[in-house]
């Protein structure tokens, strides 16, 4: 697996279909970088937040996303997000933000923003990146697309557990606010949540994190051997 040289892979799907955990350990165990593109969003709104910042007024995040900066840190432990040095890790992913980020992710020229920086970060070639639009629209050309899914049940019972000991709303309150989420997503007219046409879809209700990984690393070996035979270089 080491000798692919470069190859970008796209994840996408809507939240909790396991994107994030199997995009961070696919990156892993290949060597590659490791984008998570929701969380830039999230970082964004919590700062939002924090500076009461109208979410309805792009021109105001815009010029927040301006003067702050976001870093995605790669450590052994797992990624860090630093909001202007400071580590939200953990906050971004609170109820609160998960509430208000899609609203935050709806205006153009906010995605036009983090689309510019996310196309960068992928430059190098050796990323794995998931989000709702990148097989889509933030890398088009990417070697590999998937798209992940599950019920919106499974989905919310991950949900839940993540935020076992934060204090979560009502399984019932949970599913509501993974619909709504999942609407704003899929029905907003900047680049919506949508299965690219050449994306493998991964149904991941019944699998669990480390089938889904060893069948993605499957289909990176695949298309490496593929690779390899028609360059003629195995
Ligand atoms: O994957 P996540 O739950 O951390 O994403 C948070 C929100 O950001 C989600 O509502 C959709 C939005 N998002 C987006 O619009 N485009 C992306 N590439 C990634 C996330």
């Amino acid at each position: 697996m080491e000798r692919v040289r470069g190859m970008k892979i796209a994840i996408d799907g809507p939240a909790g279909a396991g994107k994030s955990t199997v995009a961070r350990e696919v990156a892993k165990k290949l060597g590659f970088l490791y984008v998570d593109t929701g969380a830039m969003y999230r970082a964004l709104t919590l700062k939002a937040l924090q500076s009461s910042v109208n979410l309805n007024s792009e021109s105001e995040l815009i010029a927040l996303l301006n003067r702050m900066t976001i870093t995605l840190r790669h450590e052994p432990g797992g990624q860090r997000v630093l909001v202007d040095g400071e580590d939200v890790t953990e906050q971004i992913r609170s109820n609160e933000v998960s509430k208000h980020v899609a609203q935050v992710a709806s205006h153009p020229q906010v995605r036009r923003s983090m689309v510019e920086k996310q196309r960068q970060l992928a430059q190098r070639g050796k990323v794995v990146m998931d989000g709702r639009d990148i097989g889509t629209h933030v890398l088009p050309d990417a070697d590999l697309k998937l798209f992940l899914t599950a019920s919106i049940e499974e989905r919310a019972r991950r949900r839940y557990k993540e935020l076992a000991d934060k204090n979560p709303p009502p399984f019932e309150v949970l599913i509501e606010e993974i619909r709504m989420r999942d609407k704003q997503d899929e029905e907003r007219p900047t680049s919506p949540l949508r299965k690219a046409d050449d994306a493998i879809v991964i149904d991941t209700t019944n699998l669990s994190i480390d089938e889904v990984i060893d069948y993605i690393l499957n289909l990176v070996a695949q298309k490496w051997d593929r690779g390899a035979r028609t360059h003629g270089h195995l």
